[in-house]
């Protein structure tokens, strides 16, 4: 009798036929998102989950799933997922880290230059059929090289980003995190670590890639926003939450800070309708780490925790290995 396991969401058919050489798989082949009660439902009586960061692992559903012993989440954030009740009931969660760094420090950078040169704006107002003329101030936005890029969050994406900033675009590179990185991983990329009011008013353009977590829940609200320089743009590729959406377009719109990116919304695929309402700002949904190649690696990086957890291998990538070394 093979493993029963859940496929959440729809995936590449080649990571499928993967799983369902090793399992019994369940998959919501048409992709609808399920509601918390119907993801319990389909879970009943499996034991592997292959979710995206759509699909919510709390306790409620981990007691009522009793026999789920692997969560393998195709991201590589986990904020979806209660690690400690999964540690508590000895249920291995695993992530994607790693596959997905360089695609989405591309994104960060290509949403900075997007806002920082308001091309989503313009963009717009050359469809709407708008423009008739040139003009010497026309969307006149700000440079990108030689300004000061601010990151918040210095992980393994920030670092990747900084990277780009300094070697590409001859930025100042500063950079807020809890930690201080060593000063061998700050020389390569010429990024100097400063105190969150220093980032906050130093920054020509800030851009977010911290975890979210109760801590960093509304890390950029009224009060960093009033810090930052009127000409300053704010980018965030890292979750919604983060940012209060409804303080930023108000500072969006009152000119407080000149331009936003964002890839991450409070409550998505819900988008704060004020912002939907500001020019000034660039929206795009969530798709920062979406290139096919790195989204196939994803999956199969998913695949592989999920084989592997499920059948005594060593997972690549777990959330919380403490769960494989106690023995399950
Ligand atoms: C995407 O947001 C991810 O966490 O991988």
């Amino acid at each position: 009798m093979s493993i029963p396991v859940l496929v959440a969401r729809a995936v590449f058919p080649q990571t499928l036929e993967r799983l369902r050489a090793s399992f019994d798989v369940r998959h919501n082949a048409d992709d609808t998102v399920l509601s918390q009660d119907q993801l319990i439902e389909a879970l009943q009586g499996r034991q592997g989950l292959l979710a995206t960061g759509s699909e919510k692992v709390d306790e409620r559903l981990l007691d009522a799933c009793p026999k789920l012993r692997v969560v393998a989440n195709m991201a590589v954030g986990y904020n979806n997922i209660d690690i400690a009740a999964c540690t508590e009931r000895g249920v291995l969660a695993t992530n994607t880290p790693d596959v997905l760094t360089e695609t989405t420090a591309d994104f960060g950078f290509a949403l900075l230059l997007a806002t920082a040169r308001r091309m989503a704006e313009s963009e717009h107002f050359l469809r709407r059929g708008e423009w008739k003329k040139w003009s010497y101030d026309m969307f006149t936005g700000s440079d990108v090289h030689g300004a000061t890029l601010g990151i918040l969050g210095m992980g393994r994406i920030g670092q990747a980003i900084a990277r780009r900033g300094a070697l590409g675009f001859g930025m100042r590179v500063i950079y807020h995190n809890r930690s201080r990185l060593p000063e061998e991983t700050e020389l390569p990329l010429g990024a100097r670590w400063v105190d969150k009011e220093t980032l906050l008013r130093d920054a020509d353009h800030l851009i977010l890639v911290l975890p979210y977590s109760a801590e960093s829940h509304h890390s950029i609200g009224e009060a960093e926003l009033a810090l930052m320089k009127p000409t300053a743009t704010l980018v965030n590729v890292a979750r919604g939450g983060i940012v209060d959406d409804a303080a930023l377009a108000r500072a969006l719109r009152e000119q407080r800070i000149a331009a936003a990116g964002l890839d991450v919304f409070e409550g998505e695929p819900r988008v704060h309708p004020d912002l939907l309402t500001v020019p000034n700002v660039v929206l795009t949904p969530h798709i920062a780490s979406a290139t096919v190649a790195t989204r196939r690696a994803m999956a199969e990086l998913a695949a592989d925790n999920l084989i592997a957890g499920l059948t005594g291998g060593r997972p690549p990538s777990p959330i919380n290995p403490e769960v494989l070394r106690r023995g399950r």
